[in-house]
């Protein structure tokens, strides 16, 4: 089974990226679509500020974090960016646990979730940019979570502020993620 890894961009306390993710997560395990599902919280996984000495295209780390992490990041066959936007771009703990890896990124889907006022589309956008640069396929199954500031109570996401269709948004992800599992091996 394909396997995607849903990683959460967030890191600040009292985050609403937290009651998001779980949201998301709960919503994925309903619609399967065949694949399995793997969150990665970047609030738990806690990694420094990019410290390698070499770039992560050389393919050599130095450090057990980015070893880890990189070995994590393998392990799937596509990715779900959960994003909030922070002016007008992502997350500076998401960029710098993309920045950790490289090969493993190659030739794989990537799907959007943002949320902000706008959707955290124009996080996403950026996202779109970086995604395209480690050579993978920046997919349109997006997802916006609108106004998280009154969207999530108590820890708990208001699933009425979500813009786009969740059905769409796992078909073009799965699509993907099988096709280039296949690809990949050829
Ligand atoms: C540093 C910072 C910058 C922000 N900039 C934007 C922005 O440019 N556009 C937007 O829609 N919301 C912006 N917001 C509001 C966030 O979208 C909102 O606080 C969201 O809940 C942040 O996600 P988090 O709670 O998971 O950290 C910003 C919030 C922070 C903390």
């Amino acid at each position: 089974m394909a396997h995607i890894q849903i990683i959460i961009g967030s890191t600040r306390p009292a985050r609403s990226g937290a009651a998001i993710g779980d949201w998301l997560v709960k919503e994925l395990n309903i619609n399967k679509h065949g694949l399995s599902f793997e969150k990665l919280d970047l609030a738990q996984i806690n990694l420094p500020l990019l410290d390698e000495p070499l770039p992560a295209s050389s393919g050599q780390y130095s450090h057990k974090h980015s070893k880890e992490w990189v070995s994590k990041i393998a392990k799937a066959d596509g990715y779900i960016w959960v994003t909030p936007e922070y002016n007008h771009g992502p997350s500076a703990a998401l960029k710098n646990a993309i920045d950790y890896v490289y090969a493993e990124w190659i030739h794989k889907p990537v799907a959007f979730v943002g949320y902000g006022g706008m959707g955290g589309t124009r996080a996403i956008e950026q996202l779109v940019n970086i995604a395209s640069q480690l050579n993978m396929a920046p997919l349109t199954a997006r997802l916006h979570v609108m106004d998280p500031w009154a969207s999530v109570k108590d820890g708990v996401l208001d699933k009425s502020y979500v813009k786009g269709n969740i059905d769409g948004f796992v078909n073009e992800l799965a699509w993907w993620t099988n096709a280039l599992a296949k690809a990949r091996k050829s």
